[in-house]
């Protein structure tokens, strides 16, 4: 068993990475933090990771949040310093370029609800259980749930899950759109597997120009938004991957893309 507390593989262009502490079901502490920032800066730096796939240990839990013991010591200062850390390393992981897929295998409470969201998509196993239990701890979500969970579900929805704290099912997390899909236990690495190879089979400049152009845009006037779709649109023409895709649709072949 490995020391480290945030392992990574990869395979075939998808980049494996699972936080590793599964006796504290995956807590988010502050070494789990430092080591996924080091891992997921290496990985924006690595051309032969397309996709990642982001996951937790162990049967029971994908990540049951922050750290209590370490929250319950906090100051006032320390508490900013962490979410402000934490916040850092989601938006890191937000914008990194490459889709990353969460495979929430078990609970995704607190920081892990809100590291799940930071990922591009979310696929959850039917036993997994996705809450923002701060409240009932005196706190609040501090990385970045009350701003990416209502984004995602509405602000009705996210009000009642952060005001409650309540707990909810994989099928409902599905009903509300917080995750993507659900699966069998079994199922769930190979459909997160199957969705980063339909992605990889794409233009990767133009996956990337997506990502952008939906996630900047979002927060953006529509009328800003636009142009600035435009223009992103206008750079995936100066691609090869562009002149490739569109060569082997007519010659009916499947397209060879190189990422340039
Ligand atoms: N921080 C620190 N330790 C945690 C933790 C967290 N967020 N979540 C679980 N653990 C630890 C438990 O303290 C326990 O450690 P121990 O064996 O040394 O006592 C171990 O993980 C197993 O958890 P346990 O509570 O015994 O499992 P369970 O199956 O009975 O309950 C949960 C599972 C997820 C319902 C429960 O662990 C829980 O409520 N966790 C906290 C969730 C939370 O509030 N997260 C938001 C934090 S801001």
């Amino acid at each position: 068993m490995s020391d480290q507390y945030v392992l990574f593989e990869k395979r075939e262009g998808i980049g494996y990475v699972t936080v590793n502490r599964p006796d504290k079901l995956n807590a988010l502490n502050d070494r789990v933090m430092r080591e996924l920032r080091e891992v997921f800066t290496r990985i924006a730096d690595d051309d032969e990771v397309k996709v990642v796939i982001l996951t937790g240990a162990g049967e029971k839990a994908f990540i049951a949040g922050a750290d209590i013991q370490e929250l319950s010591v906090q100051t006032p200062v320390e508490g900013k310093a962490r979410s402000q850390y934490g916040q850092d390393v989601l938006n890191l992981i937000e914008r990194l370029g490459k889709p990353v897929i969460a495979a929430i295998n078990g609970y995704a409470l607190g920081g892990g609800c809100e590291l799940a969201m930071a990922c591009t998509l979310r696929i959850a196993s039917e036993n997994a259980k996705l809450g923002q239990p701060e409240v009932k701890l005196g706190i609040i979500p501090g990385y970045g749930g009350t701003q990416r969970l209502p984004r995602l579900v509405g602000k009705g929805r996210a009000m009642e899950l952060i005001l409650t704290g309540e707990m909810i099912s994989a099928e409902e997390a599905h009903r509300i759109g917080l995750v993507n899909h659900v699966t069998s236990q079994e199922e769930l690495m190979p459909t997160a597997e199957k969705i980063a190879r339909q992605i990889m089979a794409n233009a990767p400049l133009a996956v990337r120009f997506a990502m952008e152009a939906v996630h900047h845009g979002m927060e953006m006037p529509q009328d800003e938004a636009m142009p600035y779709e435009a223009t992103l649109f206008g750079l995936c023409c100066t691609t090869e991957d562009m002149r490739e895709g569109m060569r082997a649709f007519l010659e009916k072949r499947t397209a060879r893309f190189q990422g340039k």
